[in-house]
């Protein structure tokens, strides 16, 4: 979660209200179901400007979040015959509800320190993989350069769907991100981001582009879900773009996120050194590795019993079991409070060990 009270509310006024002022009436009526195309211009030059992304503004759909776009993608694929979907293990345990929901079995195909292992995808048989590349979800590694050139190889010679989930990608603070996947192949990826991790969720609004084959189905499914998202937040946040309000928001927000997960990684190494963090420096949340002997799940409920929030790595494997560890969030947080979370956290890990025999 981002840090709701850091919603630029200001900027978001001035952009809402030119907005109203400027625009003409017909803009009140059922528009282009896949979006005003003055955000769709204005999304494509961003996504090519930020994310190294080749999309044409005509090729641009918007959504109403990521979950729609994994929803009209499941349901594209499935209307293709598709079945099943390759899923990142451990993975989104999100994501995997929604392609779950729209009738995908998720095929499990493992992470290690380069990413996603295509060696096991293309053993799956699947027709199709979710990936996380710039900041895996939730182990935080980036795809190698190996592993994307041989995703794309996989994707360019079976035919297979690659569907790039970009969740977090504006927001890493070692050095400046990896560009998309899409950028190198648009052919063979559907590229998935929204402003949810970067403004707030409730503004659903979200962005797709598929390579040219799958573009029918998807702007069908996204035309019979809802006619279009709503019209006047999607000119509101092109007048943001447009006016670089969303740069300057970013750039506010990456120096503070960095600065809470410095204070989180020094409070973790403080009241739990020995404990592996895993993943570059980027995104929402960091994974923190527990000893074999600690049960992830009972952990986390008893820290959402003292008001923390961490999630069980377990639960974001399908397979359940492996490792276990808690994935933290610290973007919704300032430094003192994470600071005293993980104090808290460090004494329930301390009483969490298994008994000795
Ligand atoms: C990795 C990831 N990406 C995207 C989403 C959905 O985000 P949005 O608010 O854009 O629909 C979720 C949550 O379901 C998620 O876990």
């Amino acid at each position: 979660m981002p840090d709701l009270g850091m919603f630029p509310r200001s900027a978001w006024r001035r952009v809402y209200e030119t907005t109203l002022t400027g625009m003409v009436d017909a803009v009140l009526d059922y528009g282009d179901p896949t979006g005003a195309p003055r955000l769709r211009a204005e999304l494509a030059s961003y996504l090519g400007r930020v994310r190294g992304a080749r999309v044409e503004a005509g090729a641009v759909v918007v959504t109403t979040g990521a979950a729609q776009g994994f929803a009209v993608l499941a349901a594209a694929l499935r209307a293709s015959g598709a079945s099943t979907i390759g899923f990142e293990e451990p993975g989104s345990y999100g994501v995997r509800g929604h392609l779950e929901s729209h009738g995908l079995k998720l095929v499990p195909v493992p992470v290690d320190g380069d990413g996603l292992d295509v060696a096991a995808l293309e053993r799956t048989g699947a027709p199709a993989v979710f990936v996380t590349p710039a900041h895996q979800f939730p182990s935080g590694v980036v795809l190698a350069p190996a592993r994307r050139a041989a995703l794309v190889e996989w994707a360019r010679r079976t035919g297979g769907l690659i569907v790039e989930d970009d969740y977090d990608a504006e927001f890493r603070y070692d050095r400046d991100p990896v560009g998309c996947l899409q950028g190198v192949a648009p052919d063979a990826v559907a590229y998935i981001g929204s402003v949810s991790k970067a403004l707030a969720p409730a503004l659903r609004l979200g962005w797709l582009a598929v390579p040219e084959k799958w573009r029918e189905a998807v702007v069908e499914r996204k035309a019979w879900a809802d006619l279009g998202g709503p019209v006047l937040e999607q000119l509101a946040f092109a007048e943001l773009l447009a006016g670089g309000g969303y740069d300057r928001h970013l750039r506010r927000t990456r120096l503070e996120h960095r600065r809470r997960r410095d204070a989180l990684v020094a409070a973790l190494r403080l009241h739990l050194p020995g404990l592996r963090i895993s993943g570059v420096a980027a995104g929402l949340h960091l994974v923190v590795e527990l000893p074999d002997d600690v049960d992830d799940e009972a952990l986390a409920e008893r820290a959402r019993a003292a008001g923390l929030g961490p999630l069980p790595l377990s639960r974001m494997r399908l397979t359940g079991g492996g490792p276990p560890g808690l994935v933290i969030g610290y973007a919704a947080n300032p430094p003192g409070e994470l600071e005293t979370a993980v104090s808290v956290l460090a004494a329930l890990v301390a009483a969490s060990h298994a008994p000795r025999r």
